[in-house]
């Protein structure tokens, strides 16, 4: 079997999807390995998960610097383990072009909707008020554009009568775990 591909997530707060990223790649058969877990919030939540799970963390917060400045000392700790796969797991941070650049093809993310319907913030409450039937997540390349490059795999929730922004986000993180587990996994398989 190949070597596993090499992946660093990026979080920004408590990284439930972080944490099953990681669960998943301790099968014996993953082709992927998750080598560092990086935050730009130096106390979020996930970053305990990650130590505990025995992933290097690498942490500092953004403030007082260039969006490009922070980005190219993410990019140095990327580039100094060795990480060949990029995972953002509710990085709550958009990317500079530069960075993106350097790493074209090679950055996934997980949205909270059915895109190409909400990007940006609030897509529970959003796909509430449209009277939608569903909801969802979709995993995607990352591209400059936000939350706008081609959907590798999405999971559909139905939208129930009395749901709530809260109510809904919980199914649909159930989804979240598993879709973003099974999507990293065929998209590093496919890197090798
Ligand atoms: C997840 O629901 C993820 O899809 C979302 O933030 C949450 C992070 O939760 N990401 C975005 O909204 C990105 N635009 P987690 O830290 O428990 O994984």
């Amino acid at each position: 079997m190949a070597d596993p591909v090499r992946v660093g997530i990026l979080i920004s707060g408590r990284g439930s999807n972080m944490a099953s990223l990681v669960d998943a790649s301790m099968a014996a058969d993953s082709p992927y390995r998750v080598v560092r877990v990086l935050s730009n919030v130096e106390d979020a939540g996930g970053l305990a998960i990650a130590t505990a799970a025995g992933v290097p963390i690498w942490a500092r917060s953004h403030k007082g610097l260039k969006r490009a400045e922070f980005d190219a000392l993410i990019d140095a700790e990327l580039r100094a383990a060795d990480v060949e796969l990029v995972a953002l797991a509710g990085y709550m941070r958009l990317l500079s072009p530069e960075f993106i650049a350097g790493w074209e093809g090679r950055i996934l993310n997980i949205h909270p909707s059915l895109l190409p319907l909400y990007k940006g913030l609030d897509t529970h409450a959003r796909a509430i008020a449209a009277g939608d039937a569903e909801a969802g997540c979709s995993v995607h390349v990352v591209t400059p554009e936000l939350d706008d490059g081609p959907v590798i795999a999405q999971a559909r929730v139905a939208i129930r009568p009395g749901d709530t922004p809260g109510s809904l986000a919980d199914r649909v993180l159930v989804e979240e775990h598993k879709l973003y587990a099974t999507a990293l996994a065929d998209y590093a398989r496919r890197l090798r």
